[in-house]
C-alpha cells in the first residue's frame, strides 16, 4: 500500500513538473496528431524528422529558420525560442525567464578564471550543473534547451572585451575546455553513474554551441568593429590557432551546434563561407547538429557591409553556405523572395530544417510530457547546496597567486586585530559575475567574505573604497583609504575592472588600471606601518599591467581572481587565510602597457622581425611579459622530475621527405599527413614525478610544453602546450603523471600552406623549470 502510494506521489511529481512545459506530440492533446509517425518514439529520430518535413509547407518551414521559431499549430508544435545563454550558469537571455519557483541559478566564475584550474573534471562538472539547472528551468516552462555556449575564440590580444568569456590564449587549453564543458552540458550523468556518456549520445540533456567561428576576437577598437571587421588571416594561423578549438568542440565534444561570427575572414563573412560552414565544419569535422548565425550577422552582410547587394542575396549567401538558423529575422523575412528569384532552392531549406528538428527531437521535445528523461528535475535542483559549493570550488581552483614575497600569505587568523579592506572592487557583487550572467542564488562579496569568514568580527574590518568606482576618475577618496590603511594590521586591496572597461562591443585601449587606481594602491602601500602585509587582489577578465605592484616591495602579495562568480568573496577569503592553497595558472599572458602599440587589428600570430611586430601569445610573442601564460604560485613548493622519457624517437611509418627550403637542422623534415594525422606506431609516454616539498597540501597543475628544433624561427612556435594534468598532493606526497604522446599530433607544427609537419632533430619537453631533450628521426 505504502509502495503504491509512493509510486503515485512520484508519478504526480513527474507529471506536475513536466506539464508546465508544452510539448509536441502530447497524447493528451489531439490524438490524430500524436498518432502521426513523427510522434512515434519507436521510429528513429531521423525518420521522425523526415516524416515531419514531408508534412510542412514551404511557408511553415521558413518560419522555423529564425531563433524565434513560430508554432506550427496544425501539428501541435509549439513556438520555440532557440536563443539561450549558459556560459557560466544559466543566464538572462531571450529563452530564459527567471521567476516563479526558479528565480535564480548558480553563477559560476567567468570561464577565463575557471580555465586557470586546468582541471578537466571541474569543467565537466560545471557543464553538468548548468545543464541540470537548465533542464529544471525548462521543466518549469521558463526556458528552452538550446544554449549558445561556450565561447571558444582564442584570445589573440588581451585588450579584447570578451576575453573574460573564454578559456584564454592557448588553442590546446581551449580545445580541451570545450570538449569537457560541452560534454557536461549535453551528456551529463543524471542517472548518478560516474561514467560520462563518451562518444556522444543521440539524446541530449541540453544542446551546446561552439562559438564564434572563426578568427573572431575584436569587438570595437579604434574605428574597427566586429560587424565591419575583415580579419586577414593566414591559412597557417587558422590551422594552428583559430580553428583547433572549434574542431575539437565538434569532433571530440560532439557539440550539436556551431555559431558563425560577425566578421569576415579574408573578405568573406564567415556566415556566407561555404568552404568554412559546409566543407570544413559539416563535411570534414562532421557536425551533427545545426549552424546558427551570430545575431543579425545575416542582416550585417547587406545592411552594414556591401557584401550582399540585396537582402535576398544575404539570405542566399548564408543558406547556400550551409547556415541553418538565423539569430535575427532576415531569414523569415527574405527567404520566400530569395526562393522566388531562384537564389535559394527549397532542398536547402529542407536540409536546414532537418538539422534543426533533429536537435529538437534529440532534446525530447516531441516525446510528450511523461517520456522526459530529465522530466523530474525541478526547482530543488536549482541553486542546490552542492551546486553552490561547486561555484565556490571553481573560484578556489582558478584563482592565481602571482606574487608572495616572504610568504606573506596566507594570513593567520587571529594574527590581525584590524583589517583594512580597500578598493573599488572590495565590495563587488554583480561585478563578480562578469557578462552573460544570470540571477545568482546569492552573493558573497570580498568584503562580506573577509568579515564573516576571515576576521569574524565586523568591528575589526575597516572598509574604504578609495574610489567611487573602477573608473576611479578622481583622488578625493584616497586620503580616507590611506588613513584606514595606516591604522590596520593588514591591508587587502581589491582593484581591477568591470564591464565599464572590458565588455562585449568594448575593447580596451590600455592595459593599465583605470583612472587613479594605481595612485590609490601606491598611496595605500606607502601608508601602512612597516612590516604590515599589503595584499593586492586584481579582479578582472583580461590582464592588467601591474608591473609597478610586482616591483613594489611594500606590496607583498598579488592575487588574480578573474570575475569569480557569486561566491567569489568566499574563495578569496579562504585563500587569503590559508583554508585553500591556490593552484591556478594564468590562461593568458600579461604584458606591459607597451604591448598596446601593436595594431589590435593585426591578426598575425607570428612575429615579423622586419617590421618589429612581436607576435601574439606565449607561443610566438618575442617582447616583454609581466607574467606568462601558465604562471602561478602556491603556498607550498612542488618539485618536478622527468621519470621516463625517450632520448630518441623514430617515426618509421612516415614517409621521409625533403619538404622544402625551411628544413630543420638535418635539412630534412618528416611530413605527417595533412591535418591531424597520427603516426600510429610511434606513440610513446613521458612520465613526470611531481612532489610536494612543503608542509601544506595543494592542487598542482603539471603543464607539459614542447619546443621544436629551431623554435621561434620561420614560424615555428617558441614552445607549445601539449597536455596538462591537475593533481592534489598532500605534504610530502609524490605522484607520477603519465602523458601519452603522438608525435604527429603533439609535436608537429603547421607550415605556411596549412599542412602539418614533424621536424627531424632535437625537440625539448618542458615542465616548470625542467627540460628534457630528445631527438626525432626516421
Ligand atoms: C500560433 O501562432 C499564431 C501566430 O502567432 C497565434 O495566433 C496562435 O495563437 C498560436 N497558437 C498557439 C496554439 O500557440
Ligand atoms: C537549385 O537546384 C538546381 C537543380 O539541382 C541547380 O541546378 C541550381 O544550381 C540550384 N540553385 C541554387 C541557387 O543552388
Ligand atoms: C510515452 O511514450 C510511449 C511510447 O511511445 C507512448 O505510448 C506514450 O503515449 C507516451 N506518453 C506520453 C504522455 O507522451
Ligand atoms: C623578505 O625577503 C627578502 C628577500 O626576498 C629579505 O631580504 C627581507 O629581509 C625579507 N623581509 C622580511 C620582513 O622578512
Ligand atoms: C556591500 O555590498 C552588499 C551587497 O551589494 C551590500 O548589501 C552592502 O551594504 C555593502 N556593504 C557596504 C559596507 O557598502
Ligand atoms: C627575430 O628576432 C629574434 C630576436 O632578435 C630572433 O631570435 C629570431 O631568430 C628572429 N627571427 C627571424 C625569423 O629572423
Amino acid at each position: 500500500m505504502f509502495y503504491v502510494l509512493w509510486n503515485l506521489i512520484l508519478l504526480l511529481r513527474v507529471c506536475g513538473d513536466a506539464t508546465k512545459q508544452s510539448y509536441a506530440c502530447d497524447p493528451r492533446g489531439d490524438t490524430a496528431i500524436s498518432a502521426l509517425p513523427f510522434c512515434d518514439r519507436s521510429l528513429t529520430d531521423e525518420d521522425r524528422v523526415e516524416d515531419l518535413l514531408s508534412r510542412l509547407t514551404v511557408r511553415e518551414k521558413i518560419t522555423q529558420l529564425v531563433n524565434t521559431a513560430a508554432n506550427v499549430s496544425r501539428f501541435g508544435i509549439p513556438a520555440y525560442e532557440w536563443w539561450g545563454e549558459g556560459l557560466h550558469g544559466v543566464a538572462i537571455s531571450p529563452s530564459v525567464n527567471f521567476g516563479g519557483e526558479v528565480p535564480a541559478a548558480t553563477s559560476f566564475p567567468q570561464p577565463i578564471l575557471t580555465a586557470g584550474s586546468f582541471n578537466t573534471a571541474l569543467w565537466n562538472s560545471i557543464g553538468q550543473v548548468v545543464s541540470t539547472e537548465g533542464r529544471a528551468i525548462y521543466n518549469q516552462g521558463r526556458s528552452g534547451l538550446t544554449y549558445w555556449s561556450p565561447n571558444i575564440n582564442i584570445v589573440r590580444d588581451p585588450r579584447w572585451g570578451r576575453t573574460q568569456e573564454t578559456p584564454g590564449e592557448d588553442p590546446k587549453l581551449t580545445s580541451i575546455y570545450a570538449v569537457y564543458f560541452v560534454k557536461g552540458l549535453q551528456e551529463g550523468h543524471y542517472d548518478g553513474s560516474q561514467t560520462p556518456n563518451i562518444g556522444g549520445p543521440k539524446r541530449l540533456k541540453i544542446s551546446a554551441c561552439c562559438k564564434h567561428f572563426t578568427a573572431h576576437d575584436l569587438d570595437n577598437w579604434k574605428g574597427y568593429d566586429r560587424n565591419h571587421f575583415d580579419a586577414k588571416v593566414t591559412i597557417q594561423d587558422l590551422e594552428d590557432t583559430y580553428n583547433p578549438p572549434f574542431r575539437s568542440c565538434v569532433e571530440d565534444g560532439r557539440s550539436s551546434s556551431l555559431m558563425c561570427s560577425y566578421n569576415r575572414v579574408n573578405g568573406v563573412p564567415t556566415c556566407a563561407d561555404y568552404n568554412f560552414l559546409t566543407e570544413t565544419v559539416r563535411n570534414t569535422w562532421g557536425l551533427d547538429g545545426y549552424i546558427v548565425s551570430d545575431c543579425d550577422a545575416v542582416k550585417v552582410m547587406h545592411e552594414s557591409i556591401d557584401y550582399a547587394f540585396t537582402a535576398e542575396d544575404a539570405v542566399a549567401d548564408a543558406l547556400n553556405a550551409g547556415l541553418d538558423l538565423n539569430c535575427g529575422s532576415y531569414l523569415s523575412t527574405y527567404t520566400q523572395s530569395a526562393i522566388g528569384v531562384g537564389k535559394v532552392n527549397s532542398s536547402r531549406i529542407d536540409a536546414a530544417l532537418y538539422n534543426l528538428f533533429l536537435v529538437r527531437m534529440r532534446l525530447g521535445m516531441f516525446d510528450g510530457p511523461t517520456n522526459q528523461t530529465y522530466g523530474s528535475l525541478g526547482p530543488g535542483d536549482v541553486c542546490s547546496d552542492a551546486h553552490q559549493e561547486l561555484a565556490v570550488e571553481a573560484a578556489r581552483q582558478g584563482i592565481v597567486l602571482l606574487k608572495n614575497r616572504n610568504q606573506t600569505l596566507p594570513l593567520y587568523r587571529g594574527g590581525q586585530t584590524t583589517l583594512a579592506v580597500i578598493g573599488p572592487n572590495a565590495n563587488a557583487s554583480h561585478v563578480m559575475l562578469g557578462n552573460y550572467a544570470g540571477v545568482p542564488c546569492k552573493y558573497i562579496t570580498p568584503l562580506q567574505g573577509l568579515v564573516l569568514l576571515g576576521i569574524g568580527d565586523y568591528d575589526k574590518v575597516h572598509y574604504a573604497p578609495g574610489c567611487l568606482d573602477t573608473a576611479c576618475a578622481d583622488i578625493d577618496h584616497i586620503p580616507h583609504a590611506t588613513e584606514v590603511a595606516s591604522r590596520a594590521d593588514a591591508v587587502v586591496l581589491v582593484v581591477g575592472l568591470t564591464q565599464e572597461q572590458e565588455a562585449e562591443s568594448h575593447d580596451r585601449k590600455t592595459l593599465l588600471l583605470p583612472g587613479h587606481q594605481q595612485d590609490l594602491i601606491s598611496a595605500v602601500a606607502g601608508s601602512v606601518l612597516p612590516g604590515r602585509p599589503v595584499v593586492l587582489v586584481v579582479m578582472s577578465g583580461g590582464p592588467v599591467d601591474i608591473s609597478f605592484a610586482k616591483a613594489d616591495s611594500r606590496i607583498q602579495s598579488i592575487l588574480w581572481v578573474g570575475y569569480p562568480g557569486q561566491a567569489g568573496g568566499q574563495a578569496i577569503t579562504e585563500i587569503i587565510f590559508g583554508d585553500h592553497n591556490p593552484g591556478g595558472r594564468l590562461p593568458v599572458s600579461w604584458y606591459p602597457e607597451e604591448y598596446t602599440h601593436i595594431d589590435m587589428a593585426d591578426m598575425r600570430m607570428r612575429p615579423d622581425n622586419s617590421s618589429g611586430y612581436p607576435g601574439r601569445t606565449y607561443r610566438f610573442h618575442t617582447g616583454p611579459m609581466i607574467y606568462p601564460f601558465g604562471y602561478g604560485l602556491s603556498y607550498t613548493t612542488f618539485a618536478h622530475q622527468f621519470a621516463s622519457a625517450p632520448s630518441a624517437v623514430t617515426v618509421p611509418t612516415l614517409q621521409e621527405q625533403v619538404c622544402g627550403s625551411d628544413g630543420g637542422p638535418s635539412g630534412k623534415l618528416l611530413c605527417s599527413e595533412k591535418d591531424r594525422g597520427t603516426c600510429k606506431n610511434s606513440m610513446f609516454t613521458v612520465s613526470v614525478i611531481v612532489q610536494n616539498l612543503g608542509d601544506r597540501g595543494g592542487n598542482h597543475q603539471v603543464l607539459l610544453f614542447s619546443s621544436p628544433p629551431r623554435a621561434g624561427v620561420n614560424g615555428a612556435p617558441l614552445k607549445q602546450l601539449l597536455d596538462f594534468q591537475s593533481v592534489y598532493l598532500s605534504p610530502g606526497a609524490q605522484r607520477e603523471l603519465v602523458f601519452s604522446i603522438d608525435p604527429c599530433r603533439h609535436l608537429s607544427r603547421v607550415k605556411e600552406d596549412g599542412s602539418h609537419l614533424l621536424d627531424a632533430g632535437a625537440h625539448i619537453f618542458r615542465v616548470g623549470a625542467i627540460k628534457h631533450s630528445f631527438s626525432i628521426g626516421a
